[in-house]
C-alpha cells in the first residue's frame, strides 16, 4: 500500500492577505518612533531660517537657557562637527546641518532648542532671537533663467542623448508638435512626521526612527559621527509613509543624534508639517519642451525632450523627467536634455515615481496633441509607435506589455464609442471627456542580505533590514517566505527595519519588495539544505543567510520596467471651471503581484495622487519672502475623499524572470500618466489644451494659460 500524497499547499503568493499589522495598526497598538516612550527622554525642538539667502549674524541664546525646562541650544557656533561627504546617494551637504552660519533658503535648519518636555523645547524655539545679515535671494524659477545649466555628471545623472539626424527627421515630418508643459512645486505628505529618538547605550549610538530603510540611514549617521558602521544601531518599525521622503534627507535623526552625544540622555526630534515642507524634500517645479515628429499616420520620426527642474545651492537635485521619453515610444531620433536652475529654495528629493511623473505628464499630453493633429486614435497612436528593443540604449526588454494594458483598458473602460471630436458631450451645465495616458516604471532590483531561522519549534524567522512604510512589506515578504520554504504563512515570523540584520535595499525606487524578495528565496535555499540533513532542530535554531550582491552583478543588462495604461473620464463646468473627475481605471503589466490586495491599494493610491496632481497640489512660494505661501495642508490642497471618484486598478499578464522572484515592483507606477491621462480629458471635454498644472479653476476659466 502506498501512502497517500499530501495534498498540494496552496501557493501564498497570488492570493489576498491582509496586513499583518493591520490590527494593531487600527486600534492604535502600533507605535510609531514618536509614540515610544523612553526613561530620561529630552525634547528637540528645530529652530528654521525666516530668511532666505545670507549668513546668521547672532543668536541670543542665554535667554533661551534660562527658560524653564531647557537644557541646551544647539547652534553653529556650538554644535559638533560633523564628517562632510555623507549620503545615502552620494554626498549630500543637506545633512550638514548647524556645521556654518550660511542660509541657503526659508526654512534651513538654524538652532535646535531642547528641553525636558515638548511644549518647553517648542517655548524655547519660539522665544529664539537670532538676526541675519540678509542678501539679496532669487526663488523663481523659469525655463529661460540665466543660471540653468546642465546636470553635474554623476552615477545617478540622467546623460543627455543625441540619437539619429533630429534636424533632419524634424524636416521631414508631416506633423510636429512643439510644446512647453509646466509642473508646480509639489510636495510629499506622509501623514506620520518624521521623528527620531536617538542614545547611546553600550557603546553604541541608538536610533528609533522613521524612515525607508534602517541600514542606509545607519550608515550615513556613522559616516556623519565618524563611527564604526557597527556603533550605530537604527530601528524603524512602523512608518506612516515615505514617498521618497523618508531615507536621505534626516534632520530629526541628525540633530537627535547630536543631542545625545552632547546631553547623555535620550533625546527626540519630531518634525512638524511646516518643516517638512522645506526639509525632506520635495518635486520642484518642472518646464519641459517636447517635440514630436511624426509621419501623417502618427509614426514618430523624432522625439525631443528638454527638461528644466528647480534646485538649490546646497545640493544638486535634477528632476529625471526624459526617464519616460527614453523608453516608451520609438523613433528615428531623439534629442533628450536634463536641465536644472540653482535657487534659493529647499532641495528638492525623490518624490514617488521621481521623473517619471513630471515627466508622463509632458510626453502623454503631447501624444494626445499629435494624436488630435494626425486624426489617429490615441491608443492605436501609442501602439502603432511600440519599440522592439530600448528606443535609445538598443538592449532587449526584459518584459514588456503595454499593449496589453492599453488594449484590455481600452475593453474595460470602453474605449471603442468613444466619438475623437472634442467638445461635444454634455451633461446638463457639464462637458464630459475622456483621455488616456501610457506609464511605466523601472523595475530594478538592489543587493540585499536576507537570514531565515528554522525553530525548534516548527517555526520560522525572517530578518531582513527590510522597510514597511504601509505598503504591507511584511505580509508580502511572510508570502514570499512562505512559499520559498514550502510552509504556511503562518508559521513564518518576519523581523525587519533593524539595521543589525544586514545591508538591504531601501522601500524605494520600487524596489523594495523585489530585492528583499531575491534574498529570503535565496537564504530560503540555503536553509532547507542544511535542514535536509538535520534530525532534530536545537533550541536556538538552524540560521542561514543570503546576500544577492553578486547575482545582481551577473546579470545582462535589460530594460526592465512596469507598464500601464491610465483612462480618466471628467465633467467640466465651463462657468465655475470646475473640474470633476468620474472615473479612472488604471491597467498595470507589473510581473508577479504577490498580495493582490496591498499591490491594488497601492496602485490606487499612486491614481489617487495622479488626480490630486491634476487638479490640486501646487507650491505656492512667494518670491518676495522666498518662502511657501501654502506650506501647510490648510494652504495647500490634496485631493480629499469628496474629490476621488471610483478608481479601478487590475492588471494583465506580465511573465518576467530577469529577476527570478518575477516581481517588478508598484509602489511608484500608480501615479504615472494619471495627470496626462486627466488633462487629456479635459481636453476632449473642452477642447481646451492644458499644459499646465495644476488643472485649477482660474486656468479652466482663462482657457489654461499659465
Ligand atoms: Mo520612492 S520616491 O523611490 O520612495
Amino acid at each position: 500500500m502506498t501512502t497517500p500524497a499530501a495534498p498540494p499547499r496552496t501557493s501564498a503568493t497570488g492570493t489576498p492577505h491582509t496586513r499583518r499589522e493591520g490590527r494593531a495598526k487600527v486600534t492604535g497598538e502600533a507605535r510609531y518612533a514618536a509614540d515610544i516612550p523612553f526613561a530620561e527622554l529630552a525634547h528637540g525642538w528645530l529652530v528654521t531660517s525666516t530668511v532666505a539667502r545670507g549668513r546668521i549674524r547672532s543668536i541670543d541664546a542665554d535667554a533661551v537657557l534660562a527658560m524653564p525646562g531647557v537644557l541646551a541650544v544647539l547652534h553653529h557656533g556650538n554644535a559638533l562637527r560633523l564628517t562632510p561627504g555623507a549620503g545615502v546617494m552620494g554626498p549630500d551637504a543637506n545633512l550638514q546641518l548647524l556645521q556654518d552660519d550660511r542660509v541657503p533658503h526659508v526654512g534651513w535648519p538654524v538652532a535646535l532648542v531642547v528641553a525636558e518636555t515638548q511644549e518647553q523645547a517648542r517655548e524655547g524655539a519660539d522665544a529664539l532671537v537670532i538676526t541675519y545679515d540678509e542678501e539679496p535671494h532669487d526663488t523663481a524659477f523659469r525655463a529661460d533663467h540665466p543660471g540653468l545649466r546642465p546636470t553635474t555628471p554623476s552615477p545617478l545623472a540622467m546623460p543627455d542623448v543625441d540619437q539619429g539626424d533630429p534636424d533632419a527627421e524634424l524636416a521631414a515630418s508631416a506633423v510636429v508638435v512643439d510644446r512647453e508643459y509646466t509642473t508646480p512645486e509639489e510636495f510629499h505628505n506622509a501623514m506620520e512626521p518624521h521623528a527620531a529618538m536617538a542614545r547611546w547605550e553600550n557603546g553604541r549610538l541608538e536610533v528609533v526612527d522613521s524612515n525607508q530603510g534602517s541600514y542606509a540611514v545607519a550608515q550615513v549617521l556613522a559616516k556623519l559621527f565618524s563611527l564604526d558602521a557597527d556603533k550605530v544601531r537604527v530601528r524603524s518599525e512602523h512608518v506612516g509613509g515615505g514617498f521618497g521622503s523618508k531615507g536621505l534627507r534626516l534632520p530629526h535623526a541628525v540633530l537627535a543624534a547630536m543631542a545625545t552625544t552632547v546631553l547623555h540622555r535620550p533625546v527626540r526630534v519630531v518634525l512638524t508639517r511646516r518643516q517638512m515642507f522645506s526639509l525632506v524634500g520635495h518635486r520642484p517645479a518642472t518646464a519641459q519642451r517636447v517635440r514630436l515628429g511624426a509621419d501623417a499616420d502618427g509614426r514618430l520620426r523624432v522625439l525631443e525632450h528638454e527638461t528644466a527642474s528647480a534646485t538649490s545651492t546646497v545640493h544638486e537635485y535634477a528632476e529625471q523627467s526624459t526617464r519616460h521619453s527614453r523608453i516608451l515610444y520609438a523613433a528615428d531620433a531623439f534629442r533628450l536634455r536634463t536641465r536644472v536652475v540653482p535657487l534659493d529654495v529647499p532641495t528638492p528629493s525623490f518624490m514617488r515615481a521621481p521623473g517619471w511623473t513630471p515627466g508622463s505628464f509632458a510626453v502623454e499630453s503631447a501624444m494626445d496633441e499629435l494624436a488630435a493633429e494626425v486624426g489617429v486614435d490615441p491608443i492605436a497612436l501609442r501602439i502603432r509607435n511600440e519599440p522592439e528593443v530600448g528606443p535609445v540604449s538598443g538592449l532587449p526588454f526584459s518584459s514588456r506589455n503595454l499593449v496589453g494594458c492599453l488594449e484590455e483598458g481600452a475593453r474595460r473602460f470602453g474605449w471603442a464609442d468613444r466619438d475623437p471630436r472634442p467638445g461635444v458631450r454634455r451633461d446638463g451645465r457639464w462637458l464630459l471627456g475622456t483621455g488616456v495616458a501610457s506609464s511605466a516604471h523601472s523595475a530594478g532590483v538592489g543587493a540585499s542580505t536576507a537570514a531565515i531561522t528554522a525553530e525548534a519549534d516548527g517555526t520560522f524567522t525572517v530578518r531582513v533590514t527590510a522597510a514597511d512604510i504601509g505598503t504591507g512589506a511584511r505580509t508580502a515578504l511572510s508570502q514570499i517566505a512562505a512559499d520559498a520554504l514550502d510552509v504556511s504563512p503562518g508559521s513564518v515570523r518576519i523581523r525587519i527595519a533593524d539595521s543589525d540584520f544586514g545591508p538591504a535595499w531601501l522601500a524605494g525606487g520600487s524596489m523594495g519588495t523585489a530585492s528583499w524578495a531575491w534574498a529570503i528565496t535565496e537564504a530560503a535555499v540555503a536553509l532547507r539544505k542544511k535542514l535536509a540533513d538535520v534530525i532534530d532542530v536545537p533550541p536556538e535554531g538552524i540560521t542561514a543567510g543570503a546576500d544577492t550582491t553578486e547575482l545582481l552583478g551577473a546579470r545582462e543588462q535589460r530594460e526592465s520596467h512596469g507598464y500601464g495604461a491610465q483612462f480618466a473620464e471628467v465633467a467640466v463646468d465651463p462657468l465655475s471651471g470646475e473640474v470633476r473627475v468620474r472615473r479612472m481605471l488604471g491597467i498595470f503589466a507589473v510581473g508577479r503581484v504577490v498580495n493582490p490586495l496591498t499591490a491594488r491599494s497601492q496602485l490606487v493610491g499612486g491614481m489617487t495622487w495622479g488626480l490630486s496632481m491634476a487638479l490640486h497640489e501646487e507650491g505656492a512660494r512667494d518670491d518676495v519672502s522666498g518662502g511657501l505661501a501654502n506650506g501647510d495642508l490648510a494652504g495647500y490642497h490634496v485631493a480629499a475623499n469628496a474629490d476621488v471618484p471610483v478608481i479601478e486598478a487590475d492588471w494583465v499578464e506580465d511573465h518576467d524572470t530577469y529577476n527570478p522572484s518575477g516581481i517588478k515592483g508598484l509602489g511608484e507606477i500608480g501615479i504615472v500618466g494619471g495627470a496626462a491621462a486627466i488633462a487629456n480629458a479635459v481636453w476632449h471635454a473642452t477642447g481646451v489644451r492644458h499644459r499646465h498644472l495644476p488643472i485649477s479653476l482660474d486656468r479652466v476659466l482663462n482657457g489654461g494659460r499659465r
